[in-house]
């Protein structure tokens, strides 16, 4: 039972005098933490009268929730500001309140600054806040700017509504679970220690339980998440801290969960538990998003990620030991202070060495409070520019060999949702990579075995070969390059 407050009148002066039902918007930027916890807010919210809609423009309270890795994601929080307000005051027009609500990494690190600077704004609420989203509402409502950025006591997941069956259904198959919460590895380059705290992992419990709940909707497959998520360690039944490996061992033995995945993952925390999770579970997926940043040790020093190139291709080898078929993708970042050239070499000569199935790269983005920020030698950005046209071209490469590997393969596809031509489905692979296959509607939430037949440049194309029941799953060595 959700308990304290009870349903705030949050817009009760409804002018026609009719209190239909509110509507909210939520618009998610940055990463797959962020689409989580918009969910969580949607579920906290849905309690107390509002309906989910795709359409700012019918939303009686819209909320942004933000990113703050890069300047151009911060950035982009107060263009998207401008139009909201444009709906806001349209909607003021015809005599109704929409309330905008900043929600994330910008609210958590601008905090009362983004209200001076974007006066529409009625709310700016920090990722520890969400479970109070309900009592903030009702404070805007009796006409308050709120600014929420506390990181309190109390632990928001026992007190966020979990979600609806329905609402379960709605968002597919495939579903993330957080698991974990905050770094405390202090990149140089990384505002994530100072908009997300410290690191926090949920119980075991409380995982599993979420997990159940999930498979009982219909998710077949779930990606756990965090910051940094294989430093996980949080409390098991037996009261001692669980490592990742043990929590996925665990979750595995969930009923209708099919496929595991996690991220995002430091190099350094890949420990035994972990890897033997790998070899042992063929549930848990393999492929792997292992953040390197950078392949120079002059510049993964500078960078503080407390390991060396020969540590990261040490840690890779073992992953390849554990699960022969696994693949690798990664973030890179480019023109970071001090790197030189030859530093940027050694970077596209790793790409090609681990030949990674995908890749993000970011142009180095100075963020405010963060030591390299301060750091002498910052790169020109027509220098990043050109690095990181290189580095993309060096990693579409590589992604296009791995994918051209993949054609004439079988693997088990899980079915998502209809593809872009009639009769067709779209899956993932274990690779993440999308496949589209003719397959009757009815095959979403199923895992068939798949051949494939045909390769383009973000897609693949296969054939059913064969319900999952009577294929041997066929991932083969080789694919894992
Ligand atoms: N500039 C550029 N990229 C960054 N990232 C994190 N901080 C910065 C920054 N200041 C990238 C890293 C990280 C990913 C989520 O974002 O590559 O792994
Ligand atoms: Fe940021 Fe990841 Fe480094 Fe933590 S480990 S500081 S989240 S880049």
């Amino acid at each position: 039972m959700r308990q304290g407050h009870g349903r705030p009148a949050i817009y009760g002066n409804h002018p026609t005098g009719m209190n239909g039902p509110r509507k909210v918007h939520i618009k998610s930027f940055g990463c797959q933490m962020n689409v989580y916890d918009s969910h969580r807010m949607a579920d906290t919210l849905a309690p107390e009268g509002f309906a989910e809609t795709a359409a700012p423009e019918d939303a009686d309270l819209v909320i942004l929730n933000t990113c703050h890795i890069r300047e151009k994601a911060a950035e982009k929080v107060y263009s998207e500001l401008g139009r909201i307000r444009v709906l806001k005051q349209a909607a003021a027009r015809e005599g109704r309140r929409v309330v905008i609500a900043v929600a994330g990494c910008v609210a958590q690190a601008e905090g009362e600054e983004i209200i001076r600077r974007a006066p529409a704004v009625d709310l700016v609420v920090g990722p520890q806040s969400y479970h109070r989203l309900p009592a903030l509402l009702a404070r805007v409502a009796r006409g308050e700017a709120v600014v929420d950025t506390e990181f309190p006591v109390e632990d928001k997941f026992d007190v966020l509504a979990p979600p609806s069956r329905a609402a379960t259904r709605a968002r597919g198959v495939s579903a993330f679970v957080t698991v974990q919460e905050g770094c405390d590895k202090f990149c140089t380059f990384c505002v994530v220690p100072y908009t997300r705290g410290a690191e926090v992992s949920r119980p075991v419990a409380q995982v599993v339980a979420e997990v159940a709940r999930l498979a009982d909707a219909g998710v077949r497959e779930v990606t756990l998440i965090g910051q940094n998520v294989n430093a996980y360690h949080g409390d098991g039944p037996d009261g001692r801290p669980w490592t990742l490996g043990r929590l996925l061992e665990r979750i595995a033995e969930v009923p209708g969960i099919a496929r595991l995945r996690y991220t995002t993952s430091h190099p350094c925390d890949m420990e035994a538990s972990l890897i033997a999770a790998h070899r042992e579970l063929p549930s848990l997926m393999p492929y792997l998003h292992l953040p390197v940043q950078s392949g120079s040790d002059r510049v993964l020093a500078a960078m503080n990620r407390r390991h060396t190139r020969a540590d990261y291709l040490d840690t890779i080898a073992r992953m390849q030991a554990a699960r022969p078929d696994i693949a690798f993708s990664s973030d890179f970042i480019v023109g970071f202070p001090g790197e030189r050239e030859q530093d940027f070499d050694t970077t596209l000569a790793l790409v090609d060495e681990i030949g990674y199935a995908s890749a993000f790269s970011f142009k180095y983005s100075p963020r405010p409070g963060t030591p390299a920020a301060e750091m002498a030698e910052q790169v020109p950005d027509a220098l990043k520019s050109e690095r990181l046209y290189r580095l993309q071209a060096a990693i579409d490469r590589n992604q296009a060999a791995f994918n051209a590997r993949c054609l004439g393969h079988s693997f088990d596809v899980l079915f998502e949702k209809p593809g872009r031509h009639p009769g067709q489905l779209v899956g993932r692979s274990p690779y993440l990579q999308p496949v589209q296959v003719m397959a009757a509607p009815s095959m979403i939430g199923e895992i068939a075995t798949v051949t494939i037949t045909e390769i383009s440049a973000n897609s693949l194309f296969g054939t059913l070969l064969a319900p999952r029941a009577r294929a041997q799953t066929a991932m083969l060595a080789e694919i894992g390059g």
